[in-house]
């Protein structure tokens, strides 16, 4: 309803003809002009002329301003409004207007710009761990890889304690793989799962509250041309009472003043009327407001929940990884001890001690 309501034409600042004495021009959240006289608050969509005479269409609510059916303070009584949550920046404070939307000429709610940054936050958690998973692939690829590598029989017949050195760096392979697989096994089970548990039916709960809120301001609308209606048919029955009025003191008559007094009637029930209309309009604003300030503060619950829970997850992945270097380390300390121990010496001892083939030298033939 909202991309069809008209208040798109924006009038032309006619710099030659200045402003009466007193009026200010200001810019509707929509970017429509509208004036105010900052002497008695009368708001006014029309530009005043310099020529005396008060402009038409008037607000008539002195210190309001409806903007899209919703009635706003005009900006002469701004000062007397209080945050409800002061420097919170809480969500319930700062969406109260529509807002131009930034593709199309139609406008968005201030409630659908809350609603599209927690959709948007939803999608942004399912990048995330769509991310952890290709983290995940890439340490069980490594993982496989070292394993495979660890089983190659190359150099398998070195001997002493070279060979030995040698035997524990192929099995550190192994080893390593072995964190690393783990590694990938608690991404998948504490950060890439909990990732992707988002709250369930969340697009569903987002749709539902968006329907609700929309649904009031559907009421305000109606509730607002009502009165608009109404207020139009007051201004008539006066207009009716003024004219008979005058025709009484042309010519009196009893005729007259029998429609003088059913004029005076259908005027005062055309005033309660409005009273009433309005009335329905205030009672459907109100709601709408309390749903707005609890909606949105749920929302601002859900954003702050969705927020800690991704960084304590990805806290839990910078754990996890520091973690793997140190267990990685520690398959490296074995081959380090072996390799401190390689001793060309004793390898030579050991060797010549298993395959000798005789210490007895030949010595001179005697005839
Ligand atoms: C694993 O080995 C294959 C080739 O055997 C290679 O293409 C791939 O990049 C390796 N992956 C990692 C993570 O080392
Ligand atoms: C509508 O609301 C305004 C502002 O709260 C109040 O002054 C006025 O009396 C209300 N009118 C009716 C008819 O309820
Ligand atoms: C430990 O793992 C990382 C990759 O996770 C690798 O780059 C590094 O070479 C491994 N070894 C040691 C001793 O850190
Ligand atoms: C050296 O001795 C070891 C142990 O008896 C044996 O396994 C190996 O085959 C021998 N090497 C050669 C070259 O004979």
């Amino acid at each position: 309803f909202l991309r069809t309501a008209s208040l798109s034409q924006i009038p032309v600042e006619d710099l030659k003809d200045p402003l009466p004495p007193h009026w200010k021009c200001y810019m509707s959240p929509q970017g429509r002009r509208y004036y105010v006289n900052t002497t008695n608050n009368e708001t006014t969509w029309e530009r005043p002329s310099s020529a005396p005479g008060t402009p038409k269409n008037s607000f008539r609510h002195k210190n309001s301003l409806p903007i899209n059916c919703v009635t706003f303070p005009s900006p002469a009584c701004m000062p007397e409004q209080q945050l409800l949550k002061p420097s919170e920046w809480s969500y319930c404070d700062y969406f109260w207007a529509d807002k131009k939307d930034p593709q199309g000429n139609g406008c968005i709610t201030g409630f659908e710009v809350l609603l599209q940054k927690q959709l948007k936050g939803k999608q942004m958690q399912k990048e995330m761990a769509e991310f952890i998973r290709e983290r995940i692939k890439i340490e069980e690829e490594y993982a496989k890889n070292l394993s495979k590598l660890s089983q190659i029989p190359l150099a398998s017949q070195e001997e002493g304690t070279l060979g030995e050195a040698w035997a524990q760096l192929k099995k550190s392979l192994a080893d390593e793989a072995e964190v690393h697989l783990k590694f990938s096994s608690k991404l998948q089970s504490e950060v890439e799962k909990p990732f992707l548990t988002f709250r369930e039916n969340f697009k569903k709960d987002m749709k539902r509250l968006d329907h609700h809120i929309a649904d009031l301001r559907k009421q305000m609308v109606g509730r607002y041309a009502a009165v608009e209606k109404a207020r139009k048919a007051l201004s008539d029955r006066q207009k009716e009472l003024e004219l008979k009025t005058q025709q009484l003191e042309i010519k009196l008559s009893n005729k007259i003043e029998e429609d003088i007094k059913k004029a005076r009637r259908k005027s005062t029930q055309a005033g309660d009327d409005l009273m009433r209309c309005v009335d329905l309009y205030n009672q459907s604003q109100s709601k709408w407001f309390e749903e707005m300030v609890t909606t949105s503060l749920e929302l601002e619950r859900l954003e702050v929940e969705r927020v800690e829970m991704i960084r304590q997850h990805l806290c839990q992945y910078t754990t996890l990884r520091h973690e793997t270097d140190m267990f990685n380390q520690s398959t490296m300390e074995p081959v380090d001890q072996l390799l401190q121990c390689v001793d060309p010496t004793k390898d030579r001892e050991t060797w010549v001690r298993e395959n000798k083939t005789g210490e007895i030298r030949p010595v001179d033939i005697e005839i």
